[in-house]
């Protein structure tokens, strides 16, 4: 794995959109594997001002977002949808027809989930961006799921539902459940670039470095990725030798 250690948030910013321009440059068709949570906004702030000033285009590119909150519409201000929408999509000249996300209301989870397995076989994604849980996390795959799983159902953790209770009124708001891509199709972009910031990433990090490739830490699979990008700032790097 590629390690950039950068001093801080805007330079990790930086550092990412300039991958994600060098992706687009070569394929403006591209299609781009997305993440929400608080660490990929300043990359998504970037590739807004860089399409405001007349940069890159997206009218051509396709996404597909890792996961979804069970029983959120779009329309609520917690979903997913509507974090992409307000952070990225919003504000930049992409088709919102191209934007792929599970849907968290559908009747038939289960059916929900093949039906994004099939979908991402038919979208190759040229990145994906990811960002990691401070128990080693990526998407909403937990520590022990299985390296092989594709888009499916999980029961957040105890952890997870206490870190995202920020983003909530209160901790008893936030989802028990989510649909996720799962590590199987994470693997399958063709780069990755993952995001880490701040100390509480830093046990995380290290162990997605050095440790064992092990479920218990969902991240290190992608010791086993061919193209992949650490981006860490200095605090979530702290262990890296
Ligand atoms: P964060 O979440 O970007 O809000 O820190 C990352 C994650 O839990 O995957």
């Amino acid at each position: 794995m590629k390690v950039i250690i950068t001093k801080d948030y805007e330079e990790l910013s930086e550092k990412a959109f300039e991958i994600m321009a060098g992706v687009l440059k070569k394929k403006p068709d591209a299609v781009l594997g997305l993440a929400t949570g608080s660490t990929p906004v300043g990359l998504y702030k970037k590739m807004i001002e860089d399409c405001k000033n007349g940069g890159i285009s997206y009218k051509a590119v396709k996404t597909a977002n890792l996961d979804e909150y069970v029983g959120l519409t779009p329309d609520n201000d917690q979903s997913y949808r509507y974090f992409m929408r307000h952070n990225l999509f919003d504000h930049i000249d992409i088709d919102l027809e191209n934007t792929n996300i599970e849907n968290g209301v559908a009747s038939d989870l289960q059916k929900e989930c093949e039906r994004y397995n099939a979908l991402l076989r038919t979208l190759p994604r040229d990145v994906q961006v990811l960002g990691i849980g401070a128990n080693g996390h990526i998407a909403f795959n937990e520590p022990g799921t299985p390296f092989d799983s594709e888009t499916h159902v999980v029961d957040l953790t105890e952890n997870t539902i206490k870190m995202n209770a920020r983003f909530f009124e209160n901790e008893k708001d936030v989802p028990r459940r989510a649909l996720t891509m799962g590590p199987k199709n994470i693997m399958e972009a063709k780069k990755i670039l993952i995001l880490a910031v701040g100390a509480n990433k830093a046990d995380a990090v290290k162990g997605m470095l050095n440790g064992p490739v092990d479920p218990a830490l969902p991240a290190s699979i992608l010791q086993r990725h061919p193209d992949c990008t650490l981006i860490a700032d200095e605090a979530a790097a702290a262990y890296v030798k």
